[in-house]
């Protein structure tokens, strides 16, 4: 039996959000937010803290810098019950990441300082440790500047020891959708971007054309749809599933909250209704506070969610 259900490599750094700022933000003015919020961000770290607050052995593995924001999105990580012995700590110029997130009514700026996000390298990792898993998920594909052109050879690396494989890109800051994503593909089990991202990654505007090139590439093709759920497409069969009734507070965090829900149940064998289920009703938990695990942290609030839903 390996020691975890899946393990992670990838970004671990704090989001800083602030709300009700002015629609317009003007230069050289000093603009006020009514709210403010330091939680744990960047998607391999929610999908960990996540995957971990539901009951999944998690194991995890970054490089922070030796600097304040590094030791908080440790701390908070490890809460979560996330094994993190294998996090590196590395003094040095570059610092840890942060993400500043200006969310206004209907869409948000999201601001990152890349820091030691992009100087994760493959010596950082321990691959016994990555191998002793059932499962190995990847995140923010187009962050991992240093660490992105051995990442089709760490999958294949990971295939050969038995492990199953999901991966959510998440955006490519640079617009540009290269970078091999279609051979690293090949590797995958599970691939889990949003609407926009599938549109993206497939080189199409239309979601079914999407949809239709990129499940030729991956035997499982999960895309989130937000409000509206996700769907899915296994070889030539589609799946549906709506999303949860709620009332959102902040989506920061939805999409990786849903690979954690997702995963949590596919790494179990789970079918593939009861993923998508899993998938969504974690994305909407995660809605219901701001960021993207202050809904997971707080148990009591977390179980009394998932049992109404
Ligand atoms: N308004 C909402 N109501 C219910 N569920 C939501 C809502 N927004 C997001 N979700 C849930 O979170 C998941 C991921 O959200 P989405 O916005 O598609 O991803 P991302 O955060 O990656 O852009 C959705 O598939 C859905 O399950
Ligand atoms: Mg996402």
């Amino acid at each position: 039996m390996p020691r975890f259900d899946v393990t992670i490599a990838g970004e671990l750094n704090l989001d800083l959000i602030l709300y009700g700022l002015p629609e317009r933000l003007e230069p050289e003015r000093e603009l006020l937010a009514d709210r403010t919020m330091l939680t744990l961000g960047s998607s391999s770290a929610i999908v960990a803290h996540n995957l971990s607050a539901l009951g999944s052995r998690v194991g995890f593995q970054s490089r922070i810098g030796d600097d304040p924001l590094g030791r908080i999105s440790l701390e908070r990580l490890q809460e979560s019950g996330v094994d993190v012995s294998k996090v590196r700590v590395v003094p040095g110029a570059t610092t840890t990441g942060l993400t500043v997130i200006l969310h206004h009514e209907q869409w948000r700026n999201i601001l990152t300082y890349a820091g030691t996000i992009a100087e994760l390298t493959w010596d950082d990792l321990d691959l016994e440790y990555l191998a002793d898993s059932r499962h190995f998920h990847f995140s923010s594909y187009y962050l991992q500047k240093s660490l992105r052109p051995q990442v089709a050879e760490l999958f294949r690396y990971l295939k050969s020891k038995g492990l199953t494989i999901s991966l959510d890109t998440n955006d490519d800051p640079e617009d540009r959708w290269e970078g091999g994503l279609h051979q690293l593909l090949r590797h995958v089990d599970v691939f889990l971007p949003n609407a926009r991202e599938a549109c993206k990654a497939a080189g199409t505007e239309n979601l079914d054309e999407a949809i239709d090139r990129l499940s030729e590439m991956v035997p499982l093709l999960v895309v989130k749809l937000g409000r509206k759920g996700a769907v899915a497409r296994k070889g030539t069969e589609r799946f549906t599933a709506e999303a949860k009734e709620i009332v959102p507070v902040d989506t920061v965090g939805a999409g990786d909250s849903f690979d954690a829900g997702f995963l949590h149940e596919y790494v179990r064998g789970s079918d593939l209704a009861t993923c998508l289920a899993s998938g969504n009703r974690a994305g909407a938990l995660s809605t219901m506070r701001p960021g993207g695990t202050e809904a997971f942290r707080d148990s009591a609030h977390r179980e009394r969610f998932l049992r109404e839903h």
